[in-house]
């Protein structure tokens, strides 16, 4: 149901970073008519990325016009503290932080939550996984970057397929994110590995067909899910 996080179904998160920003707000209505679970908005602060997007004002104004629409915030910043309040105020429901740019995650987890929202955490391709998962039981989601954070339409990482297997052995029911390059080419693996929230830029937002593309996605993680359960 749009509006809610539930623990380890797919959910299908278009990133608008890609799509024509001077149409924002049509450009994430033909999202959510396309059948978008959620909207990961993707924020830069241009010193933990090589690159700028937008902060808390433009979430607010989207807020705005999406009363009900589930908004994740990934904060590619170096100091991912400084924006909970703010980011609580705009109407972000799940706020991500990268683990890179954290110096206290149990408190910047604590933060969030105490903002009321949900908590997700990140790692870039370089980072190890064992840290997120030992955090694992505190957040809502895990995020496994599949690119180098900073710009949409880069290519798919298949080398961080096992850190999605690592999450997912060890945290059966959590929500595991991979953002970066996913599409219908790179979904199967993607899915194999165990990931079920999926964040889709380019591949949705440059297609013709975004509802082809997402029921596609969808229908993959949910043939592995199913069978997962199935083994369990
Ligand atoms: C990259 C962003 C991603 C990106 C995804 O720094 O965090 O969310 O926009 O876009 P694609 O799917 O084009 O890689
Ligand atoms: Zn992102």
């Amino acid at each position: 149901m749009m509006g809610r996080l539930c623990k380890g179904g797919c959910m299908i998160g278009p990133s608008i970073l890609n799509s024509d920003l001077s149409r924002l707000a049509e450009e994430c209505q033909r999202m959510l008519d396309a059948g978008a679970d959620y909207l990961h908005l993707d924020v830069m602060d241009g010193h933990f990325v090589p690159n700028l997007t937008f902060g808390a004002p433009v979430v607010a104004s989207l807020r705005d016009k999406f009363p009900g629409v589930l908004f994740e915030v990934h904060m590619m910043v170096s100091n991912p503290e400084q924006w909970i309040d703010d980011m609580s105020k705009a109407g972000a429901d799940i706020y991500t932080f990268h683990l890179e740019s954290s110096e206290n995650p149990h408190q910047t987890i604590q933060k969030i939550r105490s903002k009321g929202m949900h908590a997700g955490c990140g790692i870039k391709p370089k980072t190890p996984v064992e840290p997120l998962s030992e955090l694992a039981p505190l957040l809502d989601v895990l995020l496994v970057m599949t690119v180098e954070p900073g710009f949409g339409g880069q290519s798919f990482m298949t080398d961080m397929m096992p850190k999605v297997k690592y999450l997912r052995e060890r945290h059966p029911d959590a929500n595991i994110e991979v953002d970066g390059g996913l599409s219908p080419k790179t979904i199967e693996i993607a899915a194999e590995a165990g990931a079920n929230l999926i964040v889709s830029g380019s591949a949705v937002v440059k297609s013709s067909d975004p509802k082809g593309v997402m029921t596609q996605l969808r229908d993959v993680v949910n043939r592995y899910r199913d069978s997962e359960k199935a083994e369990a």
